[in-house]
């Protein structure tokens, strides 16, 4: 259903519900961005104020994601027991608490305290919103809310790498660290505005609540009585997510290959150059601001080429895409890491090099970043959908901690040409793996998925 036909079925309510959920998706997505994006042009600086080591980088960068995994552990048992709705006004509270205490630390201990706090907020941010917002967006709206979201992220990072430049020329690292905190209010404002997710109210027995919020969301009564109908169905048919991995081996099959899939985004090497792009430039040779303005158009390219991938997923299919983008991927970073390895680089290598590496961030944001998060929740059996997509999301941050704690250590010990050269490696991998194992769902309905998954198909077959 387009949106014109969508606005006609419900009353003048379902405006401002869209414009609240369409909020939450946006800003949630955009503080998962200012996070992953305002390290990269802070760090410098921070290494000077506290003359830190590069082992001391990896852990002020990775501290975030240390958290991240650990608030998105918490995340599952606290919107369970208090709500989507609490859970999320505590994020956005340690948010805030965590981007002034980045912004006010002393030393490199208080530094990493601070950052864990925000990836904290971050963990219960990323798992509740989508949760949430899947839990009250009207269903012909559910899909296309993970595109905006990875959209959203794109255009955090993006805001943060031109925050990071400007507040550059004055050396301001705690503006940098500190001005996230804006977005952070804004998001808690919000929350406390919103209403409780009737399915969570309905699982907590409180019926007559559900239906008030359902009316006020959907006004139109048939609308609502189908719609608590369908809740109270599917609530029916409870999670058994844990007992259900023990049990059935199909389910666990679904469960490693959402697993997969998010070590594979990570590994693509995509966040090396989120946190540590301007020590690339630094190693093509630029210097000083440059480097930060080359980091800027890498947040550019990075939101533009989501687009890309925006417009084909329905049209192409999953697996194209996703192929598509492994081969510019293993191409960008191949070429970057020969190119980086011939040492001192004339004006015209340069300038390759910073293509080279555009190229890489295009093959990226065309394809796994948005696309592994679609299967990622398309592959899940209804019944152990919130575990698997649980599973794979802290899998996220396991991994993209990983990444970042070993990516300068890698530089340090093997040179960039051998790192960037592992990385496209592993791309060329991952691009096998994708054949052999990625089912393409475009067009499938997902109880179809489910039962081709559970009938033990091969998991390349389960969309087919
Ligand atoms: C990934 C992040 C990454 C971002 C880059 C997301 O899909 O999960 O780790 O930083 O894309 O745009």
């Amino acid at each position: 259903m387009n949106i014109a036909a969508q606005t006609s079925t419900a009353s003048g309510s379902t405006g401002e519900h869209s414009f609240f959920t369409g909020g939450m998706a946006a800003l949630a997505g955009l503080m998962f961005g200012l996070d992953i994006g305002v390290i990269s042009g802070a760090l410098g600086f921070i290494g000077t104020a506290f003359h830190a080591s590069d082992a001391a980088k990896e852990w002020i960068v990775s501290s975030m994601m240390f958290g991240a995994a650990l608030g998105a552990l918490a995340a599952g048992v606290l919107s369970f027991r208090l709500g989507r709705k609490v859970s999320l006004i505590l994020g956005a509270i340690l948010f805030v608490i965590g981007s002034l205490l980045c912004a006010a630390a002393w030393s490199i201990e208080s530094l990493i305290a601070a950052r864990v706090i925000l990836g904290l907020a971050i963990g219960i941010a990323t798992f509740t919103a989508p949760l949430y917002i899947s839990e009250i967006s009207p269903p012909e709206k559910r899909g296309s809310m993970i595109s905006t979201y990875q959209l959203m992220i794109t255009i955090g990072i993006l805001a943060a790498f031109i925050s990071d430049t400007l507040f550059s020329y004055i050396g301001a690292w705690r503006w940098m660290l500190g001005i996230v905190a804006v977005p952070g209010v804004l998001f808690l404002i919000g929350v406390t505005r919103l209403p409780n997710s009737p399915r969570w109210l309905l699982m907590r027995g409180k019926g007559r609540e559900a239906r008030e919020v359902l009316t006020q969301l959907r006004g139109n009564k048939q609308r609502v009585d189908a719609e608590y109908k369908e809740i109270e169905e599917q609530l029916r048919r409870p999670q058994v997510g844990w007992s259900l991995f023990r049990a059935n081996s199909n389910f666990r099959r679904s469960v490693f290959l959402g697993i997969a899939l998010q070590i594979i985004q990570q590994l693509t090497g995509i966040n090396v150059v989120m946190y540590y792009a301007p020590r690339i430039f630094e190693a093509a040779g630029f210097h000083g601001h440059m480097q930060l303005w080359g980091t800027a158009i890498v947040g550019l390219v990075n939101v533009l080429a989501t687009f890309i991938a925006i417009g084909f997923v329905d049209r192409w299919g999953r697996r194209p895409v996703l192929l598509s983008g492994f081969v510019v991927m293993v191409l960008g970073m191949g070429i970057l890491g020969y190119v980086l390895n011939l040492g001192h680089l004339s004006v015209g290598m340069q300038i390759f090099a910073v293509v080279m590496l555009l190229l890489f961030i295009t093959g990226f944001a065309m394809s796994a970043g948005p696309l592994i998060w679609v299967l990622c929740s398309e592959v899940q059996p209804t019944k152990g959908r919130d575990f698997g997509i649980a599973a794979s999301t802290l899998t996220n941050w396991v991994a993209n901690f990983v990444v970042g704690l070993t990516f300068l250590s890698m530089l340090n010990s093997w040179g960039s040409g051998l790192t960037f050269g592992f990385y496209a490696l592993l791309n060329a991998l991952f691009f096998v793996f994708t054949i052999y194992f990625v089912p393409e769902t475009k067009g499938v309905t997902l109880e179809h998925i489910e039962a081709n998954l559970m009938a033990g198909k091969p998991l390349r077959n389960i969309g087919a």
